[in-house]
């Protein structure tokens, strides 16, 4: 049941995108070490997985590990891959219950391989779910997504399969991780940091930015309503006047 009466669930967004931001200051707030605010942040997957499905929403992408994350302590790495591996083999049941599809986008070769293989195994165990298609950011950095369209596009050229003025935007966007996906229309940042931080790069021109104060382990279903309900209030003008909407 949506409990929220104020969204109108004719004008929902196709796709939401999450920065999950503030775990550790959530786990230092109260004593604690960082896997702590880790740990915690598992339920906000849970509650905003479980918000967008309920809503209707068709895909959600949450930034699980950025390729700048590698270079934290090796400790917090393992034990966040750790918690990643835990966290999919656990919950792929419900994902399948509750109709979500998982997908991953990013370098996933870089992943140590019990990861790998459990995402891999987790996906297509939910592959025929036609619900909510959760994606993973998981060792991506838009940076490194664009360096390697640009690579396969240049090989194409190179193999005579396409000529330079045939490049557009649909190109780059085939090459992209996220080339079966519509581009978000909002994206979400949580702990009160205004930044990108190399997420969604190309995928993000158009969409509605939301932050706000709350760290991670905190934001909820009632957090999740709450940032569709502002996004509801934006006039989205692809560049056009107000005007220009309304005829
Ligand atoms: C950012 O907080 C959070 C992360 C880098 C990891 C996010 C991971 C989870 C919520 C756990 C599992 C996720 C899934 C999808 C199962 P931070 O550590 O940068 O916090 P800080 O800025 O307060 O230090």
């Amino acid at each position: 049941m949506i409990e929220d009466k104020r969204i109108d669930l004719a004008k929902l967004p196709k796709h939401v995108a999450i920065i999950m931001d503030g775990n550790g200051r959530w786990a230092k707030n109260k004593g604690e070490h960082r896997m702590f605010g880790h740990q915690h942040g598992v339920k906000s997957v849970r509650d905003c997985t479980e918000a967008a499905a309920e809503l209707g929403i068709k895909f959600l992408t949450l930034y699980a590990f950025s390729t700048e994350n590698w270079s934290r302590p090796k400790e917090e790495v393992d034990a966040l891959m750790e918690l990643l591996v835990h966290t999919i083999l656990a919950e792929t049941p419900t994902l399948n219950k509750n109709n979500v599809r998982l997908l991953a986008i990013g370098n996933l070769k870089s992943l140590p391989g019990k990861c790998y293989e459990q995402l891999q195994e987790a996906m297509a165990e939910t592959a025929q779910n036609s619900g909510l298609t959760l994606v993973l950011a998981l060792s991506y950095s838009s940076k490194w997504e664009i360096v390697e369209a640009v690579k396969n596009i240049a090989q194409e050229v190179k193999d005579g399969n396409l000529t330079t003025d045939q490049i557009n935007d649909l190109t780059i966007e085939q090459h992209l991780t996220t080339k079966e996906i519509p581009h978000p229309e909002l994206l979400i940042r949580t702990s009160g940091e205004h930044r990108i931080s190399n997420f969604l790069l190309w995928q993000i021109a158009y969409a509605e930015l939301y932050f706000t104060e709350t760290l991670w382990p905190d934001f909820d279903r009632t957090a999740f309503f709450e940032a569709i309900v502002d996004y509801q209030t934006r006039e989205r003008r692809f560049g056009k006047t107000s005007e220009q909407l309304i005829s």
